[in-house]
């Protein structure tokens, strides 16, 4: 039996999608490619925004035509968007085979086979016996793939937060954080398999086991975590997903540039560079904050590229609140942003406050802002042009195979022409042109 799995939304669904996997194939089914000849196919979906729900639910409708042809086709839907909309979606698309939320990930067999059964399980967070994955101590369920060099590693799952748009709070529920035994012993078996970068994930990595570990020297348990991997022998990089402005204190902040592993790259979603829209947004830190820690980034590292999620539109943002996050926009000068229209979800406070901002502003500011984007990403990475750069190599260019490409330690995506065999190496390359997106260059070793 082939099962495939399809994966929509963040880096914690990525690696969920693995575990899931994995735990899979010690029930004997086998993981495959294509969706073609899978016997089940389990959507990963997220709920984060509107459109990343439309997505999944079109493509659960195209799934649902094949169970006409072939009724032992099994279809079914796990993630965030299993957790948001739960047992409403047996009612929606009565087809549908199982339910599996992101806190009950490891019970993927038993949901299968009881769809076999043709029964129709829904594990939710509310379910009796609520497996968290981060409670789950062993490793760590993994099916690497051979030259395979970068791995995620989720440290926390959950978020305490409650800021006033968003679902993750009701999908994944209350933040709990995994021992750092198990983590290290994680890591260490990844380094032994040949792993070289690590990727740290949590909806709050820097809230890592606050209230549960101590601070040491004033040193918070997330710094106290990755100055502990930092040691691990093997490991060459280290990064990390998402941290908080609230919490990105000077004891973070010394880690760049103090340990050499960790890649002079932070992502810092900031939301909004408002201040009365950042209080609506319940966001507890304001733009001051937000300049003090990337000032004192750069000061640290010049280079350190530095990229950002915000919405544009949350309710009752006036032009000058948008005019706010332009300056903002201008002062930092991000390497990246992930910029988004804001999206109604249902349940949330902001669903139903007043002064809901019209689709064309929304538009109208995302337009203003990528145009931004555009020139300070370029300006950016200009300042690499002629520069040497190590690169992480992952895989062939879609567009030709001849091309290999990788990541620098600034997270710039590097092009550049070699043979397959460098794939899963850290090699020198000189960079010679660059866009808004990515780096060409060419190997120099
Ligand atoms: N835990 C992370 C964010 C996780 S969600 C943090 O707090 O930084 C990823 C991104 O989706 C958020 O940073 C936010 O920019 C965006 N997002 C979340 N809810 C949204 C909504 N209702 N509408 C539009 N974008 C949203
Ligand atoms: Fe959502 Fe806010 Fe938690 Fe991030 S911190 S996951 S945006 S509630
Ligand atoms: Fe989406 Fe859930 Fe991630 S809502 S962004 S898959 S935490």
């Amino acid at each position: 039996m082939q099962v495939h799995i399809k994966t929509y939304g963040c880096q914690m669904n990525e690696r969920d999608s693995e575990i899931m996997g994995a735990v899979l194939k010690e029930k004997g089914w086998q993981i495959c490619g294509n969706e073609e000849d899978a016997d089940a196919i389990i959507l990963n979906c997220c709920s984060v925004r509107d459109q990343a729900e439309l997505k999944a639910i079109g493509k659960l409708q195209q799934l649902i035509k094949r169970k006409n042809e072939d009724e032992n086709f099994l279809v079914g839907i796990c993630g965030c968007m299993a957790e948001n909309l739960g047992k409403e979606l047996f009612r929606r698309i009565p087809k549908l085979n199982f339910i599996v939320g992101p806190r009950q990930i490891y019970r993927i067999g038993e949901a299968i086979s009881l769809a076999i059964k043709g029964e129709k399980p829904a594990f939710l967070a509310d379910a009796d016996d609520v497996t968290c994955n981060c409670k789950n101590n062993k490793l760590h369920h993994r099916n690497l793939q051979e030259l395979q060099s970068s791995a995620y590693v989720t440290i926390s799952n959950g978020c305490n937060m409650r800021c006033s748009y968003c679902i993750v709070p009701k999908t994944r529920g209350r933040e709990t954080s995994r021992p750092m035994e198990a983590i290290l012993d994680e890591i260490q078996l990844l380094l032994e398999s040949g792993i070289r970068e690590i990727t740290l994930l949590g909806q709050i990595v820097n809230f890592y086991g606050m209230g549960r570990f101590p601070m040491i020297n004033g040193e918070s348990p997330f710094v106290q975590l990755i100055r502990k991997i930092h040691n691990l022998k093997g490991l060459d990089r280290l990064r990390f997903l998402s941290p908080h402005p609230s919490g990105f204190r000077d004891d973070l902040i010394c880690c760049f540039g103090d340990l050499p592993k960790l890649c002079p790259h932070v992502h810092l979603p900031i939301q909004s560079g408002s201040n009365r829209v950042l209080q609506l947004m319940r966001r507890p830190y304001q733009r001051e904050k937000i300049l003090e820690i990337t000032q004192k980034l750069r000061q640290r590292i010049p280079l350190i590229s530095i990229s950002t999620d915000l919405i544009v539109g949350f309710p009752g943002e006036t032009d000058d609140d948008f005019h706010e996050t332009l300056c903002l926009f201008d002062e930092i000068s991000f390497d990246m942003a992930y910029i988004f229209k804001y999206s109604r979800r249902s349940g949330t406070p902001a669903a139903t406050m007043d002064n809901q901002v019209a689709q064309s502003i929304c538009e109208e500011r995302n337009q203003v802002l990528l145009e931004k984007l555009k020139h300070t990403s370029l300006e950016r990475n200009r300042l690499f042009l002629n520069s040497i750069q190590p690169v992480l190599v992952e895989q062939h260019s879609k567009r030709d195979p001849n091309v290999l490409f990788g990541y620098t330690p600034h997270r710039k995506k590097t092009f550049f022409s070699a043979p397959s065999e460098m794939i899963g190496k850290i090699v020198s390359v000189r960079i010679q042109d660059v866009s808004t997106g990515c780096f060409i260059g060419t190997i120099i070793g």
